[in-house]
């Protein structure tokens, strides 16, 4: 029978062991580090017995002993086996993207139980201290931002359906008000719940365990009152606090990829989480693609306001995210960017919208039917 090295394999070091971690449905397994030039071996559909030979410093029962364990670990898979389709299957539907992607979506699939992650789930506590509530930088220079209530009272249905992402943008500043009311609606806190062993707080939008792992950076580019530069919000006190004078146009459209568009808004949102505050809770790490979650719908949240408010919001999964990090002072460690938000006066454009769908344009869609 002909084993093939399975394509859908990562293999890395943890705690000083060596792992093959085949996926979608396989487990990580330790193996002597040597294994891995077996593996090499199956690079295309051999059998053993010629896999042998091409390894002749290791002795038969070496490598006899190696392609069993990686056999039973998944990782050298059997020629027509149905495994070896869905190796096939899963390399195919994940191209460009693997290994990186792929590896992290099966790695974190299925509810682990040995480290439940479930909300009724009593999760993992580490035995350090929790990590602070709110980030703050208490020996940066701030400004206290003003507290109006006004400017959310637009019909829902209508703040809905107005929503669209923005990228031309009016020379016009955005008040310190505004821009106030925004942060507060979007990231600051609502009320304040005991977790059972601390407070936490909540926001308007949805945070999976409410631990609030997503702290908010400003890249200001035209706010009334406020110097270009980047500030931190904190949410604790209401206040920009400031981190580093200094953002241009143009600085803004390189650290987004060089979108020049972005260059335009009043200001830019960084959304960084504090990775810690997730994990000193919940061990998995599928816990990681709760802040990605969590910052999708802080985005939306953002959004929402932004065009209630009469702002055209805009959202960029497109970033340079060492740069970012950096201006924001992050040490993009355990305190990382997860996206960028903006906004900023809506432009003439209109919001630079993409044409409404032609009927030469569906005439080149395929509608429905069969994906393949
Ligand atoms: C997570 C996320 C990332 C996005 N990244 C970009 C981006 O990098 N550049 C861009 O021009 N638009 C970006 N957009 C905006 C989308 O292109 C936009 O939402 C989509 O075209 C639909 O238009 P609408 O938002 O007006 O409904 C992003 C939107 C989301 C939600």
């Amino acid at each position: 029978m002909r084993l093939r090295r399975a394509r859908c394999l990562t293999c890395y070091w943890h705690d000083g062991l060596f792992v093959v971690h085949p996926y979608p449905q396989g487990t990580p397994s330790t193996v002597h580090p040597a294994a891995a030039e077996v593996l090499t071996a199956f690079d295309e559909w051999l059998d053993p017995e010629t896999a042998d030979r091409s390894l002749p410093h290791l002795t038969a029962e070496t490598v006899r002993e190696a392609v069993r364990s990686l056999t039973e670990a998944g990782t050298l898979l059997a020629e027509g086996s149905c495994e070896a389709v869905r190796d096939e299957e899963t390399a195919r539907h994940w191209r460009t993207w693997a290994p990186e992607a792929s590896f992290f979506h099966y790695a974190t699939q299925d509810i682990d139980d040995r480290q439940p992650a479930g909300a009724g789930a009593a999760g993992f506590r580490d035995p350090a201290p929790d990590p602070v509530l709110f980030t703050g930088y208490p020996d940066a220079p701030r400004v206290l931002l003003p507290r109006p209530i006004a400017g959310l009272d637009a019909p829902y249905g209508q703040v809905l359906h107005a929503r669209r992402t923005h990228r031309d943008f009016s020379d016009a500043p955005v008040s310190l008000g505004t821009l106030g009311v925004l942060l507060a609606a979007v990231f600051g806190p609502v009320d304040f719940i005991d977790s059972g062993r601390a407070a936490l707080y909540r926001r308007t939008s949805p945070q999976g365990g409410a631990r609030q792992e997503l702290d908010t950076y400003l890249g200001i580019l035209n706010v009334t009152g406020l110097d270009p530069g980047w500030y931190h919000y904190n949410g604790l006190e209401h206040s920009l606090e400031l981190l580093a004078v200094g953002l241009t146009r143009d600085e803004a459209a390189v650290l987004c990829a060089d979108q020049e568009w972005i260059g335009a808004a009043a200001f830019l949102v960084v959304l960084a989480a504090r990775l810690e505050r997730m994990s000193v809770k919940y061990a998995t790490p599928r816990c990681y693609r709760v802040c990605l979650l969590n910052a999708g719908h802080l985005g939306q949240t953002f959004a929402l306001t932004a065009t209630a408010l009469g702002l055209g919001p805009a959202e960029t999964g497109a970033f340079r995210d060492t740069p970012v990090a950096r201006r924001c002072t992050l040490d993009n460690t355990g305190h990382t960017p997860l996206h960028v938000l903006a906004a900023g006066h809506p432009g003439p454009g209109g919001g630079n919208a993409p044409p409404t769908a032609t009927a030469d344009a569906f005439g080149a869609t395929r509608l429905s039917g069969s994906t393949t």
